[in-house]
């Protein structure tokens, strides 16, 4: 049943999403067939010594790392379990503000005390823009902790500089995490920024599925200094994993690893881009986003200079031209790009572009929104008696649960936080634009959790 229904719903459709495999066979081909399980000869993920330890020295040979391990788990797996084995339990860590739930959840399990760091807002498009070195050192300074986490490249693909930060972190003494779950097809050619691997960070995760050809599920964590330990690691992947790891995701990850090593994947691909950012700076309405630190595998088409919306255009896409992107927002709508996609889609994609923005009319809009800056009352996980009331009503409290669009998946509003005014504007904003707007334990706007108020 569900197999048909996806049938249908892909039938005909190019994916400017992920995963980056792009529903081609190349990629795909074959791996049910390595379906099995930890029978004789299989080895085991959670203690590599055989075929699976031999595929991971390959990974760590190739990125020229201290250790990479493969992960089932998604990015998710790697940012708990990496966060886990660096922080004691009730420790401080710094956090970037616009990190995915995943790096939350993990202060949360763990009891961090959670210093924020507060990326500017970027251009007119209102994203997140990079984490700034200074803010980190501030941070450090004020919070004492041992542990740094930010997101390199965002969802939007803004690169930080982890140069800087590196050294920042590890003149206070620190280890440095980068969330690069966007950042897997980085470092194989220079068309990209440098990947956070090769800039000094302790720890990077990558969510393979997202941006190179492999399955969903597959990611990266990559070891790339000595401050790290491996045991520890490996013991809080053992908490975070399944205990029965997908053999097709391992499978589909070594193919990928070989195919990169074996053949240039990259020449052709860059190629396309390049093509299509030179066709799009045609257009007269839509344009492409761009910076000096930017990932141009993210194509960012923004529509604020248009008088239609990022969810608007997603739509189009979607229905009259048969064209699935990633996701979108009040100013932008984002396509994921991949080794996997074709000329083909690329020209179906520019050739839609082209016929929408002729339809569209110049409006040059003078307000846009950008996710509030929340003041932090509390630690996320201390709690309290909770109860559950409408966003309206939950202005003036204090959350106790996360309120955030998927995608992106990072929290507008986090537990501990105030919900403000300001926070409501920006949540009702998004939801009258179409983004989905998700909570952990209640159900936007009608219930949401928020600290009782003493009696
Ligand atoms: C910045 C960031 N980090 C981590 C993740 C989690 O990755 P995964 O979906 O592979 O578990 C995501 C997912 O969208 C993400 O955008």
């Amino acid at each position: 049943m569900l197999e048909k229904s996806i049938e249908k719903i892909t039938d005909g459709v190019y994916p400017f999403h992920m995963p980056g495999h792009k529903r081609q066979s190349e990629w795909t081909q074959g791996l049910y067939d390595a379906d099995i399980t930890e029978i004789t000869g299989a080895d085991n993920l959670h203690v590599p010594v055989g075929i699976i330890n031999e595929a991971q020295c390959y990974a760590t040979k190739l990125y020229g790392t201290v250790s990479t391990i493969f992960m089932t788990g998604g990015g998710t797996a790697g940012v708990l379990s990496a966060i886990s084995a660096v922080c004691g339990f009730g420790q401080d860590v710094v956090i970037a503000r616009n990190c995915h739930k995943s790096v939350y959840n993990a202060c949360l399990i763990n009891h961090l005390k959670a210093e924020y760091v507060y990326p500017a807002i970027k251009h007119r498009l209102g994203v997140y823009g990079e984490v700034l070195p200074a803010d980190v050192d501030t941070a450090m300074k004020k919070s004492g902790a041992k542990a740094v986490v930010i997101t390199s490249p965002t969802y939007e693909g803004i690169v930080s500089d982890i140069k800087s930060i590196a050294k920042v972190v590890h003149k206070n003494g620190g280890t440095l995490i980068v969330d690069s779950a966007h950042g897997a097809h980085l470092g194989f050619t220079n068309y990209f920024p440098k990947s956070a691997r090769e800039l000094g960070a302790d720890i990077v995760i990558e969510s393979a599925h997202k941006t190179l050809p492999c399955l969903t599920g597959a990611a990266l964590l990559h070891i790339c200094t000595h401050r790290v330990s491996f045991a520890e690691i490996q013991k809080a992947l053992g908490v975070f994993e399944t205990s029965s790891p997908p053999y097709p995701i391992l499978c589909s990850i070594d193919r990928t690893l070989k195919k990169i090593k074996e053949t240039d994947l990259f020449t052709p691909y860059v190629l396309r881009l390049e093509n299509f950012y030179s066709k799009a700076s045609q257009l007269k309405n839509l344009y492409l986003f761009q910076s000096a630190e930017f990932d141009k595998g993210k194509l960012v088409i923004s529509t604020e200079k248009t008088n239609i919306n990022g969810f608007e255009l997603k739509n189009i896409l979607s229905q009259k031209y048969k064209i699935e992107l990633e996701m979108a927002m009040p100013n932008y709508a984002l396509a994921m790009t991949s080794v996997a996609d074709s000329n083909d889609g690329f020209d179906r994609l520019i050739g839609a572009l082209f016929e929408i923005d002729k339809t569209l009319a110049f409006e040059n809009k003078s307000t846009f929104f950008a996710p509030p800056k929340c003041s932090k009352v509390k630690e996320l996980w201390e709690g309290g008696i909770k109860e559950f009331i409408s966003a309206k009503k939950a202005v003036g409290r204090i959350s106790n649960e996360f309120v955030y669009a998927y995608p992106p998946g990072s929290p507008i509003i986090a537990p501990g936080e105030h919900f403000s005014a300001e926070v409501l504007e920006y949540l009702s904003y998004l939801s009258a634009g179409g983004a989905q707007i998700l909570c952990g334990t209640g159900n936007y706007p009608d219930n949401i959790a928020v600290l009782k108020e003493k009696d």
